[in-house]
């Protein structure tokens, strides 16, 4: 084995290590709304969700190089609510073009004629073209050196109907393959194949 120190040795390959090594991870394409309403977008791989009872998910906007927070991170200290935007394969290269960084309050969504829906019980709408989206309140904001964790509250989840059984309340999950993230920065994984270990009693 190779062994690593990232708090001294490796601290500076502490990203492209963690992120190459813990994978495939979701991309959450967050939707918040800026000041003056306009809609910011933006992907985070540091994401997953995390208890159901609430129903809790947290994603985690590292500060910029300057100590500033990133766009999201402050939209949604500011408001307080939040979209996650599911990814699929047909989303995927618009998704990674609304990771440049844009001024503050100019929108990705305008940028890249994408278009939203209003969400159910919150302000900031969804992306319309998500298979699935989680309507979020921000719970708390618990930032620990440059990494602001947001934990968020889903109060609302919307899913397309071809990948959702309504009888027996089942995400069909033959037909929902969201991407992974893989290797920063640049790799991606599908997640088509499939394969089944029933688990004991
Ligand atoms: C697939 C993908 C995943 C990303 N994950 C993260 C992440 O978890 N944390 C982070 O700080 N930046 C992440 N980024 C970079 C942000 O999306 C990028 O900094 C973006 O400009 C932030 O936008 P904002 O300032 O509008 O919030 C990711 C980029 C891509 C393409």
């Amino acid at each position: 084995m190779i062994e690593l120190d990232l708090l001294t040795t490796h601290a500076d390959r502490a990203y492209p290590i963690l992120a190459g090594l813990v994978t495939p991870r979701p991309i959450a394409w967050v939707t918040t709304l800026n000041e003056d309403g306009s809609v910011n977008a933006a992907p985070f791989s540091f994401f997953n969700v995390f208890g159901v009872d609430p129903p809790l998910v947290i994603f985690a906007p590292g500060d910029r190089d300057d100590g500033s927070p990133k766009d999201t991170a402050r939209n949604c200290r500011r408001t307080g609510e939040f979209v996650i935007n599911l990814v699929d394969e047909a989303l995927a290269e618009t998704m990674v073009r609304t990771s440049a960084s844009l001024p503050y309050g100019e929108s990705e969504t305008t940028h890249e004629n994408l278009a939203t829906t209003p969400s159910s019980v919150i302000a900031p709408p969804r992306i319309t073209a998500t298979p699935a989206a989680l309507e979020c309140k921000v719970h708390s904001i618990q930032q620990i050196g440059e990494n602001r964790l947001v934990l968020g509250i889903v109060h609302r989840v919307q899913v397309r109907e071809e990948f959702f059984d309504p009888n027996s309340l089942r995400v069909r999950g033959e037909k929902f393959h969201p991407i992974g993230r893989m290797s920063v920065p640049n790799w991606y994984c599908k997640t088509s194949d499939l394969f089944e270990i029933v688990r004991p009693p």
